[in-house]
């Protein structure tokens, strides 16, 4: 039998061309290696202030993007993590046997709470035993990770460890598989991590349409040409792993030698690059436009009752070890 993956996805909105290259495509590949669990984990989500209708609408839209992107609902399961409440019951119990203190030196939690000091709930603080109790729900062994999870998937591990030590063997300890260091910068100031968090026009959503995708790479912050120094800029950087990342080997080639002879044109290299990324998001965008919310409903109903078989055996076999009536 194939290991199960397990993966959690926040419901905030379309992905970036940055998680796209740098996780998200590699994620989809796996599905074919493992028994891949897909979940949108909302119960996380509203650890920060949500609208309810927009987090509706960014629920209904993430699934859209992951079908859209190849999860395929006859191979993986995909379903919303508060459709099984199990998720909570393991949570809880987790919970009596999770030092505060290891919650109170995780990293988000501290940002987390630096950024929203007039909401520093509880759910903040105990958002990685909820994350736990996700993955060993399933008894995942693999859970695709970015870097800033790193730490929370460690303290899942810790605390399987303590749970097995404590009620006898039960969970595997699952493993983190991490992306692999394709790092696509910020447009508007390339040497940040492309995000988000940092405006329009330092990112390209995987939704963008061709003409936005032109004026935003058109915009892209490049070098003057005037550089004392010989080391390429890291806005020209991030246009040629762009090439790279997109498997434009021969245009990188042929451009890094424009390049290094000075005979480059960085209104070609942008061309290049707009096209590339262009023609690599068609396929998705053309799909993406194709799904109903019919069709997610459908998706999601049929991943519950996928995900409850295995979430309902896991905790009969808990609340027995624990001793409970
Ligand atoms: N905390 C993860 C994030 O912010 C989301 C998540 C929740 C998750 N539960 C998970 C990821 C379980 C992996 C496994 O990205």
């Amino acid at each position: 039998m194939s290991k199960i993956l397990f993966s959690g996805i926040q419901p905030t909105g379309t992905p970036h061309i940055g998680n796209y290259l740098g996780a998200l495509k590699n994620w989809i590949l796996l599905q074919q290696n493992y028994n891949g669990i897909y979940c949108l984990v909302d119960l996380h989500a509203i650890t920060i202030e949500r609208d309810p209708e927009q987090l509706y609408s960014d629920t209904i839209n993430s699934i859209k993007d992951l079908l859209a992107l190849g999860i395929k609902p006859e191979k993986s399961t995909i379903f919303v993590q508060s459709h099984i409440p199990e998720h909570l019951e393991l949570a809880w119990i987790l919970n009596t046997i999770t030092p505060v203190a290891e919650l109170e030196r995780m990293t988000q939690y501290k940002d987390k709470a630096k950024e929203n000091k007039n909401n520093i709930n509880a759910g903040l603080l105990t958002y990685p035993v909820l994350m736990a109790a996700d993955i060993l729900l399933y008894k995942a062994q693999a859970v695709p990770v970015g870097d800033d999870q790193l730490q929370h998937l460690e303290l899942a591990r810790i605390i399987a460890r303590k749970f097995n030590n404590r009620w006898g063997d039960t969970f595997p300890e699952p493993q983190a598989i991490l992306p692999e260091g394709k790092r696509i910068m910020s447009l508007s100031q390339p040497t940040k991590k492309m995000s988000k968090s940092h405006g329009e026009k330092n990112y390209i959503a995987i939704t963008d349409n061709p003409d936005t995708i032109r004026k935003k790479i058109n915009k892209a912050v490049t070098d003057t040409g005037n550089e004392k120094t010989d080391e390429m800029s890291p806005g020209v950087k991030n246009l040629f792993d762009f090439l790279l990342y997109l498997g434009k080997n021969d245009i990188h080639m042929k451009m890094m030698a424009e390049y290094q002879n000075k005979t480059i044109k960085y209104a070609e290299l942008k061309k290049a690059v707009a096209d590339s990324i262009i023609e690599e998001l068609a396929d998705f965008q053309k799909r993406r436009e194709q799904i109903k919310e019919t069709e997610v409903i459908e998706v999601i109903t049929k991943g519950k009752k996928q995900a409850q078989i295995i979430a309902q055996q896991t905790m009969q076999e808990v609340r027995k070890k624990i001793g409970f009536l």
